[in-house]
């Protein structure tokens, strides 16, 4: 009853930003994302008779009590599958090119979800699989799956799940992470969207723009069109981010360099360079272009920010099984 998986980073391009159902983590909103190359996490899970409870250890050392406690109640959801009460040793190593903080829940959960179904043996199809990640985290949904994906946000545990769009992503498209500061977040995406769907009056709003949006998206990805897909998950970025500022109380996850790299990529825009950006919840920009454009990018960038601080990735695949 072993079983050892891999699962890389997604970087939503349309976001999620708010639940309807905390508990099942339902979301309010369709959303979209990228999964990339770069940034990946690999669990394995050994289910052991000796065993009175779950070990874990991220990157070989012990987890947090809070973490502990998340990771336990999602090890019981694959017990209550499986209709079993063994518990497991769980080790998950973030490959991430130097420490970053980069969007590790949505690889780690669907990791987990992986690697923990297939030692049980559950025999998931890829979309029960989706379903179950959900569970972890909402992002890791996405994760089961390569290049763009598209979660559907369906009404209930069974209709709410990820699908890819374009697992191939044949044109082009790459990204760039600014790791401007990859320590742990201020506010968790947890408790920051809770906040502003109870507070921002902008939430109905926001709701109306996604669902735009997701259209608008499919149709720029059908087309293959970069500045397209740029333009959209640029100006969707920001009216998420919007809605932090409007919330009760206001809060931010831009910092002075987020703003500063935001700059460059207007100027490198007004200089005929075609780049977008995007920021989850943290202050790391994400720029999206066509590979063509990568090293002057690259170039502009690194003068402020240092080459060592710049990732480029390109479209990654889905979940794969390790021996
Ligand atoms: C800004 O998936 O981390 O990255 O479901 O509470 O675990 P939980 O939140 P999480 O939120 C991700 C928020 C986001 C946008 C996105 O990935 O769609």
């Amino acid at each position: 009853m072993f079983a050892s998986a891999r699962a890389h980073t997604n970087i939503a391009l349309i976001k999620y930003w708010g639940k309807k159902d905390q508990k099942l983590i339902l979301p309010y909103t369709d959303s979209l994302s990228l999964t990339l190359n770069e940034f990946y996490t690999t669990t394995s899970v050994q289910f052991d008779e000796q065993l009175t409870h779950d070990e874990f250890s991220i990157n070989a050392e012990p987890v947090s009590e809070h973490n502990q406690q998340k990771l336990a109640h999602f090890m019981d959801l694959i017990r209550n599958q499986r209709q079993f009460n063994l518990f497991a040793h769980v080790n998950s190593v973030n490959h991430v090119p130097i420490s970053a903080g980069l969007a590790s829940s949505s690889s780690a959960f669907a990791a987990l979800a992986a690697a923990a179904s297939k030692a049980a043996e559950l025999n998931l199809s890829a979309t029960e699989l989706s379903r179950l990640a959900r569970r972890g985290s909402g992002s890791a949904t996405r994760s089961i799956f390569g290049g763009l994906v598209e979660w559907h946000k369906g009404h209930d545990d069974k209709t709410s799940f990820a699908s890819p769009i374009d697992e191939q992503v044949d044109f082009g498209l790459e990204m760039i992470a600014i790791l401007i500061d990859t320590s742990v977040k201020k506010v968790s995406s947890r408790s920051g969207m809770q906040n502003v769907v109870a507070t921002s009056p902008y939430y109905p709003a926001w709701q109306e723009v996604v669902k735009n949006d997701m259209v608008a998206m499919k149709a720029a990805i059908l087309k293959k069109d970069i500045n397209l897909i740029g333009q959209i998950a640029e100006e969707n970025a920001m009216r998420m981010h919007a809605l932090t500022l409007s919330a009760q109380p206001s809060f931010t996850y831009f910092n002075a360099a987020s703003l500063t790299a935001m700059d460059m990529i207007h100027d490198l825009r007004s200089n005929g360079i075609n780049c977008y950006y995007t920021l989850d919840a943290g202050p790391n920009v994400k720029v999206i272009y066509h590979h063509q454009d990568r090293e002057v990018i690259l170039a502009a960038l690194s003068e402020q920010f240092g080459h060592n601080n710049l990732v480029v990735s390109q479209p990654g695949p889905g979940i794969q099984y390790l021996k």
